[in-house]
């Protein structure tokens, strides 16, 4: 059958990058929206971003519920003539999250901060108005007292730090303190803050002066969330199964709840695979093709949601899976057998 990525009379990719459902682009058949509320992308002259941004997608993927993005830098700069105050600041602020579906995977995200003397937070979210307009805060600080201090490939806070994140992050939000920077504007005029992919950023001495580092690919982890990203407004699988915008469209499908942060996601059930978020996306796996994942040393059946590994008439093994099927002669038959082979060979 037809596999299904996005919504019907939906664009399916745009720029090389798929566009499965719940994101869509644009209006499909019937002149219903392509997307999700909050999943919208737009699709430019050279590929997808996140919609009414410009923030580049670099993939977006169902199983698991993860998307990559370019988010900004934060930055702030020293003035050149009076080294000891700060005279350009970027927060690296984005409507990404503004229907708050995202939160920044903790598995596969650092915090990276920047700068020969320097201390670079993330917030929580902004909106969570506790310490600072914050309920939470991390991030790390660097001093070095020379040029020669920091050192390519080592981020131990010479000039650069970082940090693991927590689950639940929801806003691309940089600060960073100011310090006199006299005597080090030669070799580290501005401080950088920056989520980054884990495997992504290697520390280059040289990066303390790239104005050229403006984005950097971060993870996000998606689900399904209420409007807005309240917490409140988010449902449990529990709660949302009976439910009219209930998402796990597709028979043959699942709820999980969401680790990181509030909301679930669909997963097609076992022996299916597709896009758990549209009517008829999950189908039935054919196991018999793929026999690196399901492997059979017997005859392979595909059944539905599963398949059934047997030895031909005759033969016969303890797991026909992973042993191959081995003749299966009553004792007699081999006995003779035996006695014919004997006697055919000894005619010469
Ligand atoms: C994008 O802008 C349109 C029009 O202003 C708005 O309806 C829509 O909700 C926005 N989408 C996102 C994801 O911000
Ligand atoms: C840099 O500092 C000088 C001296 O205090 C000041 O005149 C100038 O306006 C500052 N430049 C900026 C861009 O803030
Ligand atoms: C920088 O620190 C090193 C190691 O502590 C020290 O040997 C050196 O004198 C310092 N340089 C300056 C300019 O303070
Ligand atoms: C880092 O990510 C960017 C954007 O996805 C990619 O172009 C680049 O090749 C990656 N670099 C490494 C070292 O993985
Ligand atoms: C919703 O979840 C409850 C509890 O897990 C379950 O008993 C019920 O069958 C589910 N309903 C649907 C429509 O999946
Ligand atoms: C979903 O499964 C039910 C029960 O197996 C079946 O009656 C129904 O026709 C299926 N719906 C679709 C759209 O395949
Ligand atoms: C979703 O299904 C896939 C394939 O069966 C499985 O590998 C994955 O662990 C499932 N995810 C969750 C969150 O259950």
């Amino acid at each position: 059958p037809e596999r299904l990525v996005s919504a019907r009379g939906c664009q399916s990719s745009c720029g090389g990058v798929d566009i499965p459902y719940p994101f869509g682009i644009g209006v499909g058949a019937g002149g219903r929206d392509c997307f999700r509320e909050g999943f919208e992308i737009d699709c430019v002259y050279d590929g997808p971003v996140l919609a009414n941004t410009s923030l580049r997608v670099v993939r977006l993927s169902v199983d698991p519920a993860e998307s990559l993005v370019m988010l900004p830098v934060g930055r702030m700069c020293y003035n050149a003539t009076d080294p000891r105050r700060a005279e350009e600041y970027s927060h690296g602020e984005t409507l990404m999250n503004k229907h708050g579906v995202y939160r920044f995977s903790s598995a596969r995200n650092m915090l990276v901060v920047l700068g020969c003397n320097t201390m670079g937070t993330i917030g929580s979210d902004k909106t969570a108005r506790l310490v600072d307009g914050y309920s939470y805060y991390l991030g790390c600080m660097n001093f070095c007292n020379s040029s020669a201090s920091a050192q390519d490939g080592q981020c131990a806070s010479l000039g650069c730090c970082h940090v693991d994140i927590p689950p639940g992050l929801t806003h691309n939000y940089f600060r960073f303190r100011e310090y006199d920077h006299s005597s080090m504007m030669d070799y580290s005029p501005c401080d950088y803050a920056f989520l980054v992919d884990r495997t992504n950023y290697t520390f280059r001495r040289s990066d303390l002066l790239r104005d050229t580092l403006r984005t950097s690919p971060v993870w996000l982890d998606w689900a399904i969330r209420g409007a807005g990203g309240a917490d409140s407004a988010s449902l449990s699988c529990a709660q949302a199964n009976e439910t009219k915008k209930y998402a796990c469209l597709s028979n043959q499908s699942y709820c999980v709840d969401a680790t990181n942060g509030p909301g679930y996601n669909c997963n097609c059930s076992e022996g299916y695979e597709g896009n758990a978020y549209l009517v008829d996306g999950c189908t039935n796996i054919d196991e018999c093709a793929d026999s690196d994942k399901y492997p059979c040393k017997g005859v392979c059946r595909d059944t539905e949601g599963s398949y059934r590994c047997t030895c031909p008439p005759g033969y016969g093994s303890d797991d026909p899976k992973t042993q191959r099927c081995a003749p299966k002669f009553p004792p007699a038959a081999q006995i003779c057998i035996g006695n014919l082979r004997r006697a055919t060979t000894s005619q010469y």
